[in-house]
């Protein structure tokens, strides 16, 4: 079966396309053939090394100090249940999955995963390059709106990157909840983020989001431009800010917080099934909708990868692995 492989963290250009051995399920685990698999914002760091903030250690000390310890790439895909190992009881042969293996592997034609993994059922309205780009995103948003902001109808929240990979299901997510959408983005990306459902849009490159001069319940930000500090002037009393890369200046912030009323919170999503199921089920009655900016074949992973770096990218960047799509 073919697999996306590197052996050195670097470029683009380290990805490669390997023939090895599809995996035996093992007890409580599915043997999936994968159709579509993606490159993501995780993939490309993991790739690159390129860990951001206080994670440029811990992330080599996770994925091997000076070169890749798993030689697999890919951490999000959407394929059929071709084999149950035994003890199987969530999943049957012939249904139509997608999910997660965040510590990579997923860009393969068959992979082998635990039933109680960070896999669902797809949901009938997906084709299968759609649902491969839902997972990084849909979860990341449900989790840090839903479950850390626990955000609620009527609170006004700034999701800053709100064109990517988790800013546009961010958007989604903060309406299905019920909360007006205040969402920051590029020039190019002020209708699409507006057709996701924003209330109002704002371009960076002519509002700064430090002199916006309105306040929120929540500030996410996704790209990483909203300092501690900056995040105060924009949050109402109470109100919560939830980076998604942090580094010192954040940390010092969180141990600050018995001290102010205005929050941080510093998290990792912790790609958990219930969540999976839950985001399946947003996407089953229409809350959550696929946002794929762009499909490429396998040979083509190399250019994904260099889509995803460019960090202008709208959704989620899908890859090919056969010409089944439903
Ligand atoms: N903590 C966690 O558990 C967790 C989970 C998932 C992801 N992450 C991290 O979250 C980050 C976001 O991932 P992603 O997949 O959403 O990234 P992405 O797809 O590359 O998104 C980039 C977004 O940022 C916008 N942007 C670019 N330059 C900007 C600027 N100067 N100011 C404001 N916005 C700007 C882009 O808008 P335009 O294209 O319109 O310019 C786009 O909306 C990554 O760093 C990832 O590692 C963390």
């Amino acid at each position: 079966m073919k697999v996306l492989t590197y052996k050195r963290y670097g470029g683009p250009d380290v990805v490669r396309i390997e023939e090895l051995e599809a995996p035996d399920p093992g007890d409580g685990e599915v043997l999936v053939r994968v159709h579509a698999s993606s490159v993501n914002t995780g993939d490309w760091r993991i790739r690159a090394a390129a860990f951001p903030g206080v994670m440029a250690i811990p992330g080599r000390l996770m994925f091997g100090l000076l070169r890749p310890r798993n030689p697999r790439l890919g951490s999000e895909y959407a394929g059929v249940i071709e084999e149950v190992g035994s003890s199987v009881s969530r999943f049957e042969v012939g249904e139509q999955v997608f999910g997660m293996v965040p510590m990579g592997g997923a860009t393969a034609e068959h992979i082998a995963v635990s039933e109680t993994s960070t896999i669902a059922k797809m949901p009938v309205s997906l084709s299968f390059e759609e649902a491969a780009g839902m997972p990084f995103g849909g979860l990341c948003a449900l989790v840090f709106l839903a479950e850390y902001a626990a955000l609620k109808p009527g609170q006004r929240v700034l999701i800053v990157g709100a064109s990517g990979g988790v800013g546009a299901f961010a958007v989604q997510v903060a309406k299905a909840l019920g909360a007006h959408v205040t969402a920051v983005s590029g020039p190019d990306s002020q209708d699409f983020v507006a057709s996701q459902g924003a209330d109002e849009t704002i371009d960076y490159r002519v509002t700064d989001n430090a002199t916006l001069g309105q306040r929120f319940e929540v500030v996410f930000d996704t790209f990483g431009v909203v300092t501690p500090k900056i995040s105060r002037g924009l949050l109402v009393e109470g109100g919560l800010f939830l980076p998604l890369n942090f580094g010192v200046p954040e940390i010092g912030a969180a141990f600050l917080n018995p001290f102010r009323s205005r929050k941080i919170r510093l998290a990792v999503n912790p790609d958990r099934k219930e969540d999976m199921e839950r985001l399946a089920q947003m996407i089953e009655y229409g809350a959550v909708r696929p946002v794929v900016d762009s499909v490429y074949p396998l040979e083509d992973a190399a250019k994904a990868h260099a889509r995803v770096e460019s960090r202008h990218k709208k959704g989620a960047v899908v890859l090919k692995l056969s010409d089944r799509t439903e």
